[in-house]
Protein backbone atom coordinates (compact mmCIF):
# COMPACT_ATOMS: atom_id res chain seq x y z
CA UNK A 1 0.00 0.00 0.00
CA UNK A 2 1.56 3.45 -0.81
CA UNK A 3 1.31 5.61 2.11
CA UNK A 4 1.08 9.78 2.02
CA UNK A 5 3.74 12.32 1.02
CA UNK A 6 2.97 14.95 3.42
CA UNK A 7 6.56 17.09 3.54
CA UNK A 8 8.38 18.13 6.06
CA UNK A 9 8.90 19.76 9.38
CA UNK A 10 12.29 21.55 9.98
CA UNK A 11 12.81 21.46 14.50
CA UNK A 12 15.55 24.42 15.66
CA UNK A 13 17.03 23.23 18.80
CA UNK A 14 19.22 20.75 20.76
CA UNK A 15 18.35 16.95 18.94
CA UNK A 16 17.88 15.26 22.77
CA UNK A 17 15.70 17.84 23.56
CA UNK A 18 13.29 17.91 20.24
CA UNK A 19 13.98 14.14 20.18
CA UNK A 20 12.15 13.53 23.59
CA UNK A 21 10.04 16.44 23.48
CA UNK A 22 8.08 15.85 20.35
CA UNK A 23 8.74 12.34 18.32
CA UNK A 24 6.48 9.83 19.29
CA UNK A 25 8.03 6.11 19.93
CA UNK A 26 7.92 3.83 16.76
CA UNK A 27 7.34 6.79 14.31
CA UNK A 28 10.37 7.12 11.94
CA UNK A 29 11.85 4.57 9.17
CA UNK A 30 14.53 5.98 8.03
CA UNK A 31 17.56 7.89 10.13
CA UNK A 32 20.69 8.70 8.87
CA UNK A 33 22.39 11.18 11.08
CA UNK A 34 26.15 12.79 10.86
CA UNK A 35 26.71 14.21 13.91
CA UNK A 36 30.15 16.66 14.48
CA UNK A 37 33.10 13.77 14.33
CA UNK A 38 34.92 14.92 17.23
CA UNK A 39 37.47 16.42 14.86
CA UNK A 40 38.66 19.34 17.41
CA UNK A 41 37.64 21.58 14.48
CA UNK A 42 35.59 24.66 13.87
CA UNK A 43 33.32 24.75 10.66
CA UNK A 44 33.53 27.67 9.07
CA UNK A 45 30.69 28.64 5.80
CA UNK A 46 32.51 30.51 3.45
CA UNK A 47 29.68 32.85 1.45
CA UNK A 48 30.46 34.70 -1.74
CA UNK A 49 30.43 37.71 -2.66
CA UNK A 50 28.19 39.24 -6.02
CA UNK A 51 32.25 39.37 -7.44
CA UNK A 52 32.27 35.30 -6.74
CA UNK A 53 35.20 36.20 -5.00
CA UNK A 54 34.88 34.37 -1.44
CA UNK A 55 33.33 36.81 0.88
CA UNK A 56 36.14 37.83 3.88
CA UNK A 57 33.44 37.37 6.50
CA UNK A 58 33.93 33.86 7.27
CA UNK A 59 31.04 32.48 9.82
CA UNK A 60 31.73 30.10 12.58
CA UNK A 61 28.90 27.02 11.43
CA UNK A 62 29.23 25.09 13.81
CA UNK A 63 32.37 23.52 16.58
CA UNK A 64 33.92 20.05 16.57
CA UNK A 65 35.50 20.50 20.03
CA UNK A 66 34.17 18.39 22.84
CA UNK A 67 35.05 19.00 26.56
CA UNK A 68 34.47 16.91 29.67
CA UNK A 69 31.94 19.71 31.34
CA UNK A 70 29.85 19.42 34.18
CA UNK A 71 26.71 19.11 31.20
CA UNK A 72 29.32 15.59 30.12
CA UNK A 73 29.62 14.67 33.78
CA UNK A 74 25.62 14.74 34.19
CA UNK A 75 25.01 12.88 31.52
CA UNK A 76 27.34 10.43 31.80
CA UNK A 77 26.01 9.82 35.36
CA UNK A 78 22.28 9.59 34.12
CA UNK A 79 24.00 6.86 31.46
CA UNK A 80 25.11 5.03 34.34
CA UNK A 81 21.97 5.11 36.04
CA UNK A 82 20.44 2.01 34.90
CA UNK A 83 17.29 3.43 35.46
CA UNK A 84 17.82 5.40 32.06
CA UNK A 85 20.21 2.40 30.34
CA UNK A 86 19.81 -1.24 29.88
CA UNK A 87 22.81 -2.06 32.34
CA UNK A 88 24.62 -3.82 29.53
CA UNK A 89 24.87 0.01 27.94
CA UNK A 90 25.94 1.30 31.66
CA UNK A 91 28.97 -0.72 32.04
CA UNK A 92 30.32 -0.48 28.66
CA UNK A 93 29.87 3.31 28.76
CA UNK A 94 31.61 3.28 31.92
CA UNK A 95 34.32 0.98 30.45
CA UNK A 96 34.75 3.25 27.90
CA UNK A 97 35.28 6.31 29.25
CA UNK A 98 37.52 4.80 32.09
CA UNK A 99 39.94 3.92 28.88
CA UNK A 100 39.68 7.66 26.76
CA UNK A 101 39.63 9.24 29.99
CA UNK A 102 37.35 12.18 31.05
CA UNK A 103 38.28 14.21 27.97
CA UNK A 104 37.06 15.15 24.64
CA UNK A 105 36.46 11.74 23.22
CA UNK A 106 35.00 10.47 26.23
CA UNK A 107 32.80 13.54 26.08
CA UNK A 108 31.86 13.41 22.49
CA UNK A 109 30.78 9.63 23.30
CA UNK A 110 28.77 10.27 26.30
CA UNK A 111 26.79 12.87 23.96
CA UNK A 112 26.11 10.33 21.08
CA UNK A 113 25.15 7.53 23.09
CA UNK A 114 22.21 9.63 25.23
CA UNK A 115 20.78 10.23 21.89
CA UNK A 116 21.27 6.96 20.06
CA UNK A 117 19.00 5.80 22.76
CA UNK A 118 16.63 8.37 21.57
CA UNK A 119 16.93 7.09 18.04
CA UNK A 120 16.31 3.99 18.92
CA UNK A 121 13.31 4.73 20.71
CA UNK A 122 11.87 6.37 17.88
CA UNK A 123 12.59 4.05 14.77
CA UNK A 124 9.79 1.81 14.01
CA UNK A 125 10.18 -2.35 14.45
CA UNK A 126 11.02 -2.40 10.74
CA UNK A 127 13.51 0.68 10.44
CA UNK A 128 16.79 1.29 9.98
CA UNK A 129 19.58 3.49 11.51
CA UNK A 130 22.54 4.70 9.24
CA UNK A 131 25.40 6.40 11.39
CA UNK A 132 27.76 8.83 9.32
CA UNK A 133 31.28 8.85 11.16
CA UNK A 134 34.75 8.58 10.49
CA UNK A 135 38.17 6.24 11.76
CA UNK A 136 38.00 8.93 14.28
CA UNK A 137 35.90 7.60 16.76
CA UNK A 138 34.00 4.93 14.51
CA UNK A 139 35.40 1.84 16.55
CA UNK A 140 34.05 3.22 19.83
CA UNK A 141 30.72 4.24 18.05
CA UNK A 142 30.01 0.88 16.64
CA UNK A 143 30.74 -0.66 20.31
CA UNK A 144 27.58 1.74 21.34
CA UNK A 145 25.44 0.89 18.51
CA UNK A 146 26.10 -2.72 18.75
CA UNK A 147 25.13 -2.75 22.62
CA UNK A 148 22.46 0.14 21.62
CA UNK A 149 20.90 -1.47 18.30
CA UNK A 150 21.90 -5.49 18.89
CA UNK A 151 25.06 -6.79 17.77
CA UNK A 152 22.85 -9.29 15.56
CA UNK A 153 21.05 -5.90 14.05
CA UNK A 154 24.47 -4.46 12.80
CA UNK A 155 23.71 -4.68 8.84
CA UNK A 156 26.43 -2.69 7.23
CA UNK A 157 30.02 -0.71 7.57
CA UNK A 158 29.95 1.25 4.28
CA UNK A 159 32.77 2.90 3.31
CA UNK A 160 32.24 6.09 1.53
CA UNK A 161 35.40 6.64 -0.19
CA UNK A 162 35.90 10.14 -1.67
CA UNK A 163 39.00 10.30 -3.33
CA UNK A 164 41.21 13.65 -4.35
CA UNK A 165 39.41 15.66 -1.68
CA UNK A 166 41.44 18.50 -0.58
CA UNK A 167 44.33 17.88 1.93
CA UNK A 168 47.57 15.51 0.78
CA UNK A 169 49.71 14.82 3.79
CA UNK A 170 53.43 13.37 3.26
CA UNK A 171 53.89 11.00 6.04
CA UNK A 172 50.88 8.81 5.69
CA UNK A 173 48.28 7.73 3.45
CA UNK A 174 45.90 10.70 2.80
CA UNK A 175 42.98 9.68 5.07
CA UNK A 176 39.79 9.94 2.57
CA UNK A 177 36.75 7.57 3.72
CA UNK A 178 34.18 7.86 6.00
CA UNK A 179 32.58 5.01 7.90
CA UNK A 180 28.56 4.59 7.56
CA UNK A 181 27.31 1.91 10.36
CA UNK A 182 24.15 0.79 8.94
CA UNK A 183 21.88 -1.37 11.76
CA UNK A 184 18.09 -2.66 11.51
CA UNK A 185 16.01 -2.39 14.34
CA UNK A 186 15.06 -5.99 13.82
CA UNK A 187 16.79 -8.40 11.59
CA UNK A 188 13.65 -10.44 11.01
CA UNK A 189 12.00 -7.61 9.08
CA UNK A 190 13.13 -4.28 7.00
CA UNK A 191 13.64 -2.58 3.90
CA UNK A 192 15.57 -3.46 1.24
CA UNK A 193 15.02 -2.10 -2.34
CA UNK A 194 18.04 -3.82 -4.18
CA UNK A 195 16.35 -3.31 -7.60
CA UNK A 196 16.28 1.05 -6.25
CA UNK A 197 19.99 1.15 -5.90
CA UNK A 198 21.67 -1.03 -9.07
CA UNK A 199 25.01 -0.51 -10.35
CA UNK A 200 26.67 -1.43 -13.57
CA UNK A 201 29.27 -4.20 -13.03
CA UNK A 202 32.40 -3.73 -14.06
CA UNK A 203 33.34 -4.48 -17.70
CA UNK A 204 35.58 -7.40 -17.04
CA UNK A 205 32.92 -8.74 -15.35
CA UNK A 206 30.68 -9.02 -17.47
CA UNK A 207 32.57 -11.78 -19.05
CA UNK A 208 33.13 -13.91 -16.12
CA UNK A 209 29.14 -13.62 -14.87
CA UNK A 210 27.80 -14.71 -19.01
CA UNK A 211 25.80 -17.68 -17.09
CA UNK A 212 24.40 -18.69 -14.44
CA UNK A 213 26.73 -20.16 -11.91
CA UNK A 214 26.17 -23.31 -9.12
CA UNK A 215 28.87 -22.19 -6.08
CA UNK A 216 27.90 -24.86 -2.91
CA UNK A 217 24.33 -25.50 -3.84
CA UNK A 218 23.37 -22.36 -4.06
CA UNK A 219 22.52 -20.66 -8.02
CA UNK A 220 23.86 -17.52 -8.36
CA UNK A 221 22.38 -15.12 -10.70
CA UNK A 222 25.69 -13.75 -11.75
CA UNK A 223 24.56 -13.33 -15.66
CA UNK A 224 21.05 -11.71 -15.05
CA UNK A 225 23.42 -8.91 -12.99
CA UNK A 226 25.54 -7.89 -16.13
CA UNK A 227 22.19 -6.96 -17.84
CA UNK A 228 20.43 -5.53 -14.16
CA UNK A 229 23.61 -3.97 -12.33
CA UNK A 230 24.41 -5.18 -9.12
CA UNK A 231 23.80 -4.05 -5.88
CA UNK A 232 26.79 -1.95 -4.74
CA UNK A 233 29.30 -3.58 -2.56
CA UNK A 234 30.03 -2.43 1.22
CA UNK A 235 32.76 0.74 -0.75
CA UNK A 236 30.86 3.83 -2.18
CA UNK A 237 32.88 5.78 -4.28
CA UNK A 238 30.76 8.95 -4.81
CA UNK A 239 32.86 12.22 -5.21
CA UNK A 240 32.41 14.64 -2.33
CA UNK A 241 30.83 18.20 -2.70
CA UNK A 242 33.49 20.57 -4.66
CA UNK A 243 33.23 23.81 -2.97
CA UNK A 244 32.86 25.26 -6.91
CA UNK A 245 30.66 22.27 -8.17
CA UNK A 246 26.57 23.16 -8.62
CA UNK A 247 25.93 21.51 -5.52
CA UNK A 248 27.95 23.24 -3.55
CA UNK A 249 26.13 25.67 -0.87
CA UNK A 250 28.90 26.47 0.98
CA UNK A 251 28.04 24.66 4.30
CA UNK A 252 31.18 22.50 5.71
CA UNK A 253 30.67 18.93 5.13
CA UNK A 254 27.28 18.98 3.09
CA UNK A 255 26.82 15.62 1.84
CA UNK A 256 26.26 14.75 -1.44
CA UNK A 257 22.65 14.35 -2.56
CA UNK A 258 23.63 10.73 -4.56
CA UNK A 259 24.93 9.74 -0.98
CA UNK A 260 22.00 10.36 0.64
CA UNK A 261 19.59 9.48 -2.52
CA UNK A 262 21.22 5.65 -2.61
CA UNK A 263 20.50 5.37 0.91
CA UNK A 264 17.22 6.79 1.11
CA UNK A 265 16.05 5.04 -1.80
CA UNK A 266 17.78 1.34 -0.40
CA UNK A 267 16.31 1.15 2.76
CA UNK A 268 12.54 3.17 2.56
CA UNK A 269 9.33 3.63 0.41
CA UNK A 270 7.84 6.40 -1.00
CA UNK A 271 5.89 8.18 1.96
CA UNK A 272 8.01 6.50 4.76
CA UNK A 273 9.64 9.07 7.39
CA UNK A 274 12.88 10.02 7.47
CA UNK A 275 14.68 11.34 10.17
CA UNK A 276 17.92 13.48 10.35
CA UNK A 277 18.43 14.72 14.06
CA UNK A 278 21.93 16.79 12.99
CA UNK A 279 20.57 17.43 9.82
CA UNK A 280 23.00 20.84 8.71
CA UNK A 281 22.58 22.02 5.04
CA UNK A 282 19.93 19.36 4.87
CA UNK A 283 21.08 17.31 2.59
CA UNK A 284 18.86 14.19 3.47
CA UNK A 285 15.90 16.26 3.81
CA UNK A 286 16.46 17.24 0.24
CA UNK A 287 16.70 13.65 -1.06
CA UNK A 288 14.22 12.91 1.07
CA UNK A 289 11.42 15.25 -0.57
CA UNK A 290 12.79 14.62 -4.01
CA UNK A 291 12.02 11.01 -3.53
CA UNK A 292 8.64 11.64 -1.73
CA UNK A 293 9.71 10.73 1.87
CA UNK A 294 8.17 12.68 4.23
CA UNK A 295 11.16 13.94 6.21
CA UNK A 296 12.08 15.44 10.17
CA UNK A 297 14.93 17.63 10.18
CA UNK A 298 16.80 18.90 13.55
CA UNK A 299 19.50 21.63 13.98
CA UNK A 300 21.45 23.30 16.75
CA UNK A 301 21.72 26.70 14.77
CA UNK A 302 19.45 28.95 12.50
CA UNK A 303 22.40 29.43 10.62
CA UNK A 304 21.47 25.74 9.26
CA UNK A 305 17.85 26.17 9.68
CA UNK A 306 17.67 29.32 7.64
CA UNK A 307 19.81 27.73 4.66
CA UNK A 308 17.70 24.42 5.08
CA UNK A 309 14.29 26.18 4.48
CA UNK A 310 16.12 28.74 1.18
CA UNK A 311 17.38 25.04 0.17
CA UNK A 312 13.56 23.73 0.01
CA UNK A 313 12.33 26.50 -1.44
CA UNK A 314 14.63 26.90 -3.76
CA UNK A 315 14.89 23.11 -4.85
CA UNK A 316 11.05 22.63 -4.35
CA UNK A 317 9.57 26.05 -3.56
CA UNK A 318 7.79 24.68 -0.41
CA UNK A 319 8.57 26.15 2.77
CA UNK A 320 8.52 23.89 6.00
CA UNK A 321 7.07 24.81 9.21
CA UNK A 322 9.97 25.81 11.77
CA UNK A 323 9.01 24.40 15.02
CA UNK A 324 11.49 25.87 18.28
CA UNK A 325 11.82 29.30 16.49
CA UNK A 326 10.58 32.39 18.26
CA UNK A 327 6.88 33.03 16.93
CA UNK A 328 6.59 36.03 19.17
CA UNK A 329 8.19 38.96 20.82
CA UNK A 330 8.30 36.57 24.68
CA UNK A 331 9.69 33.82 22.30
CA UNK A 332 12.60 36.33 20.71
CA UNK A 333 13.21 37.98 24.14
CA UNK A 334 13.87 33.99 25.75
CA UNK A 335 16.18 33.52 22.71
CA UNK A 336 18.34 36.81 22.89
CA UNK A 337 18.79 36.16 26.71
CA UNK A 338 19.31 32.31 26.22
CA UNK A 339 21.80 32.32 22.90
CA UNK A 340 22.66 36.25 21.39
CA UNK A 341 24.13 34.60 18.51
CA UNK A 342 21.46 32.49 17.38
CA UNK A 343 18.86 35.63 18.08
CA UNK A 344 21.24 37.22 15.77
CA UNK A 345 21.68 34.89 13.41
CA UNK A 346 17.57 34.08 13.71
CA UNK A 347 16.58 38.18 13.11
CA UNK A 348 18.82 37.94 10.29
CA UNK A 349 16.81 35.38 8.53
CA UNK A 350 13.72 37.79 9.00
CA UNK A 351 14.90 40.28 6.61
CA UNK A 352 16.87 37.65 4.33
CA UNK A 353 20.27 38.92 5.28
CA UNK A 354 23.32 36.79 5.59
CA UNK A 355 25.19 36.92 8.58
CA UNK A 356 28.68 38.63 8.22
CA UNK A 357 31.56 38.33 10.93
CA UNK A 358 34.29 40.20 9.90
CA UNK A 359 37.20 37.65 12.00
CA UNK A 360 35.18 38.11 14.90
CA UNK A 361 35.06 35.79 17.45
CA UNK A 362 32.05 33.90 18.27
CA UNK A 363 30.20 36.19 21.20
CA UNK A 364 32.15 39.17 20.28
CA UNK A 365 30.05 42.53 19.84
CA UNK A 366 31.14 43.65 15.92
CA UNK A 367 29.44 47.10 14.58
CA UNK A 368 28.22 45.04 11.08
CA UNK A 369 26.20 41.71 12.14
CA UNK A 370 24.43 41.31 8.68
CA UNK A 371 25.18 42.26 5.38
CA UNK A 372 22.76 42.38 2.15
CA UNK A 373 23.19 42.09 -1.62
CA UNK A 374 20.42 43.74 -4.37
CA UNK A 375 21.83 42.63 -7.54
CA UNK A 376 19.93 44.48 -10.23
CA UNK A 377 18.62 41.59 -13.04
CA UNK A 378 20.02 42.32 -16.30
CA UNK A 379 22.75 45.52 -15.11
CA UNK A 380 25.99 45.16 -12.87
CA UNK A 381 24.61 47.00 -10.40
CA UNK A 382 24.49 45.52 -6.82
CA UNK A 383 23.73 47.64 -4.13
CA UNK A 384 24.49 46.57 -0.45
CA UNK A 385 23.45 46.88 2.57
CA UNK A 386 24.49 46.57 5.85
CA UNK A 387 22.61 44.98 9.09
CA UNK A 388 22.89 45.53 13.24
CA UNK A 389 20.95 43.58 15.48
CA UNK A 390 20.55 44.73 19.08
CA UNK A 391 18.94 42.87 21.59
CA UNK A 392 20.29 45.11 25.14
CA UNK A 393 19.45 49.00 25.50
CA UNK A 394 19.56 50.94 22.66
CA UNK A 395 20.35 55.24 21.91
CA UNK A 396 20.78 57.87 19.09
CA UNK A 397 24.86 56.23 19.60
CA UNK A 398 24.38 53.56 18.31
CA UNK A 399 22.92 55.38 15.26
CA UNK A 400 25.65 57.69 14.47
CA UNK A 401 28.08 54.48 14.74
CA UNK A 402 26.23 52.96 12.12
CA UNK A 403 26.51 55.88 10.10
CA UNK A 404 30.40 55.91 10.43
CA UNK A 405 30.66 51.94 9.50
CA UNK A 406 27.87 52.29 6.55
CA UNK A 407 30.42 54.78 4.94
CA UNK A 408 33.37 52.77 5.76
CA UNK A 409 31.94 49.83 4.17
CA UNK A 410 30.58 52.06 1.05
CA UNK A 411 27.39 50.71 2.04
CA UNK A 412 24.32 52.02 0.01
CA UNK A 413 21.92 51.52 3.00
CA UNK A 414 21.73 49.90 6.44
CA UNK A 415 19.15 48.77 8.42
CA UNK A 416 19.26 48.84 12.63
CA UNK A 417 16.83 46.10 14.27
CA UNK A 418 16.15 46.11 18.02
CA UNK A 419 14.23 44.37 20.43
CA UNK A 420 14.03 47.31 22.91
CA UNK A 421 11.85 50.38 21.19
CA UNK A 422 13.73 52.71 19.54
CA UNK A 423 14.39 56.23 21.01
CA UNK A 424 12.77 59.39 19.84
CA UNK A 425 16.34 60.74 18.79
CA UNK A 426 17.33 57.55 17.11
CA UNK A 427 14.76 57.73 14.45
CA UNK A 428 15.34 61.70 14.72
CA UNK A 429 19.20 60.77 13.59
CA UNK A 430 17.68 58.35 11.30
CA UNK A 431 15.49 60.34 9.16
CA UNK A 432 18.29 62.95 9.16
CA UNK A 433 20.04 60.91 6.86
CA UNK A 434 17.59 61.16 4.32
CA UNK A 435 16.87 58.62 0.80
CA UNK A 436 19.19 57.84 -2.25
CA UNK A 437 17.20 57.41 -5.71
CA UNK A 438 17.67 53.57 -6.80
CA UNK A 439 17.86 52.42 -10.76
CA UNK A 440 14.00 53.15 -10.89
CA UNK A 441 14.18 56.51 -9.56
CA UNK A 442 12.53 54.93 -6.01
CA UNK A 443 13.96 56.38 -3.04
CA UNK A 444 14.84 54.36 -0.14
CA UNK A 445 15.87 55.37 3.01
CA UNK A 446 19.17 55.13 3.98
CA UNK A 447 18.20 53.84 7.42
CA UNK A 448 15.84 51.87 8.49
CA UNK A 449 15.01 51.38 11.76
CA UNK A 450 12.67 48.24 12.58
CA UNK A 451 11.85 46.84 15.67
CA UNK A 452 11.82 42.85 16.10
CA UNK A 453 7.94 43.14 16.68
CA UNK A 454 7.54 44.77 13.77
CA UNK A 455 9.52 42.27 11.97
CA UNK A 456 7.52 39.57 13.20
CA UNK A 457 4.09 41.43 12.55
CA UNK A 458 4.92 40.89 8.88
CA UNK A 459 6.95 44.73 7.98
CA UNK A 460 9.41 44.48 5.18
CA UNK A 461 12.84 46.88 4.81
CA UNK A 462 12.24 48.69 1.67
CA UNK A 463 14.94 46.95 -0.76
CA UNK A 464 15.58 49.14 -4.19
CA UNK A 465 15.50 45.27 -5.99
CA UNK A 466 15.34 41.91 -3.81
CA UNK A 467 18.18 40.24 -1.68
CA UNK A 468 19.76 37.84 -3.00
CA UNK A 469 22.00 36.23 -0.53
CA UNK A 470 22.44 32.77 -0.93
CA UNK A 471 23.56 30.57 -3.32
CA UNK A 472 20.67 29.33 -4.77
CA UNK A 473 19.59 25.08 -5.08
CA UNK A 474 18.98 24.06 -7.99
CA UNK A 475 15.45 23.54 -9.10
CA UNK A 476 14.83 19.99 -9.04
CA UNK A 477 12.25 18.07 -11.35
CA UNK A 478 9.63 16.05 -9.08
CA UNK A 479 7.42 13.70 -10.08
CA UNK A 480 3.71 13.98 -8.75
CA UNK A 481 3.11 10.83 -8.10
CA UNK A 482 -0.89 10.04 -8.24
CA UNK A 483 -1.76 13.18 -6.90
CA UNK A 484 -0.70 12.75 -3.48
CA UNK A 485 2.64 14.71 -3.29
CA UNK A 486 0.75 18.04 -1.99
CA UNK A 487 3.50 19.54 -0.51
CA UNK A 488 4.93 20.06 -3.58
CA UNK A 489 3.69 23.24 -5.20
CA UNK A 490 3.45 24.66 -8.22
CA UNK A 491 5.98 27.34 -8.22
CA UNK A 492 5.73 30.11 -9.08
CA UNK A 493 8.38 32.08 -7.04
CA UNK A 494 5.32 34.42 -5.37
CA UNK A 495 4.62 34.79 -2.10
CA UNK A 496 1.47 33.12 -2.01
CA UNK A 497 2.69 29.91 -2.47
CA UNK A 498 4.87 30.93 0.05
CA UNK A 499 1.42 31.58 2.52
CA UNK A 500 -0.13 29.11 1.02
CA UNK A 501 2.45 26.20 2.29
CA UNK A 502 3.00 27.88 5.78
CA UNK A 503 -0.98 27.18 6.07
CA UNK A 504 -1.46 23.88 4.67
CA UNK A 505 -2.82 21.82 7.37
CA UNK A 506 -0.94 19.52 9.40
CA UNK A 507 -1.91 16.16 11.44
CA UNK A 508 -0.63 16.26 14.97
CA UNK A 509 2.62 15.02 14.59
CA UNK A 510 3.32 18.60 12.13
CA UNK A 511 3.47 16.87 8.94
CA UNK A 512 1.82 18.30 5.75
CA UNK A 513 -2.14 17.06 5.31
CA UNK A 514 -2.90 16.63 1.44
CA UNK A 515 -4.81 19.81 -0.19
CA UNK A 516 -7.02 18.98 -2.95
CA UNK A 517 -6.40 21.29 -4.90
CA UNK A 518 -2.64 21.22 -5.58
CA UNK A 519 -2.79 17.69 -6.44
CA UNK A 520 -2.19 16.55 -10.07
CA UNK A 521 -4.79 14.42 -12.26
CA UNK A 522 -2.18 13.69 -14.24
CA UNK A 523 -0.53 10.99 -12.09
CA UNK A 524 2.92 10.79 -14.13
CA UNK A 525 3.48 13.76 -15.18
CA UNK A 526 6.82 15.75 -14.11
CA UNK A 527 6.55 18.71 -12.83
CA UNK A 528 9.91 20.59 -13.93
CA UNK A 529 10.97 23.49 -11.67
CA UNK A 530 14.15 24.08 -13.71
CA UNK A 531 14.38 27.58 -13.70
CA UNK A 532 16.56 30.28 -12.77
CA UNK A 533 20.47 29.48 -11.25
CA UNK A 534 22.28 32.02 -9.21
CA UNK A 535 25.23 32.43 -7.08
CA UNK A 536 26.18 33.80 -4.28
C1 LIG B 1 28.29 17.45 9.98
S1 LIG B 1 27.00 18.62 10.02
C2 LIG B 1 25.73 17.86 9.08
C3 LIG B 1 25.87 18.14 7.60
C4 LIG B 1 24.73 17.58 6.78
N1 LIG B 1 24.77 16.15 6.71
C5 LIG B 1 24.70 18.18 5.38
O1 LIG B 1 24.82 17.45 4.39
O2 LIG B 1 24.58 19.41 5.28
C6 LIG B 1 26.45 18.45 11.66
C7 LIG B 1 25.34 19.40 12.06
O3 LIG B 1 24.89 19.01 13.35
C8 LIG B 1 24.47 20.17 14.04
N2 LIG B 1 24.44 19.83 15.47
C9 LIG B 1 25.50 19.68 16.31
N3 LIG B 1 25.06 19.32 17.54
C10 LIG B 1 23.70 19.23 17.46
C11 LIG B 1 22.68 18.91 18.40
N4 LIG B 1 22.97 18.58 19.66
N5 LIG B 1 21.39 18.93 17.98
C12 LIG B 1 21.09 19.26 16.69
N6 LIG B 1 22.02 19.56 15.77
C13 LIG B 1 23.31 19.55 16.14
C14 LIG B 1 25.47 21.25 13.63
O4 LIG B 1 24.90 22.55 13.78
C15 LIG B 1 25.72 20.88 12.16
O5 LIG B 1 24.89 21.63 11.31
Amino acid sequence: MTKDVRGGILYYGDNLEVLRKYIQNESVDLIYLDPPFNSKRDYNIIFKEPSGQPSRSQIHAFEDSWKWDRKAQETFEYLLDTNNAPADLSRNIKAMVDFVGRDSLGAYLVMMTVRLIEMKRVLKPTGSIFLHCNPTASHYLKIIMDTIFGLGNFTNEIIWSHPDTPGRPERYFPRKHDTILWYVKNRDHWTFNDSEVRVPILEESKVRYKTFRVLGGRKYLGGQSAETGKVPEDVWQIPAVKQNSREALGYPTQKPLALLERIIKAVSNKGDTVLDPFCGMGTTLHAAQKLERNWIGIDITHLAINLVKNRLFDAFGIVPEIVGEPKDIEGARQLAMQDSLQFQWWVLSLIGARPFADGKKKGEDCDIDGIIYNPVKGSEKVYKGIVKVKSDRVDVKHIRDLMGTMEREKADYCIFITLEKPTGPMNKEASKEGYFKDVFNQDIPKIQIFTVEQLLNGKKPIYPVPPDNFKKAEREKVAKSNGRNTNILDFSGNSENREQSINQPRDENGMFLPISDTVSENGDEEQDCSEKKGEV
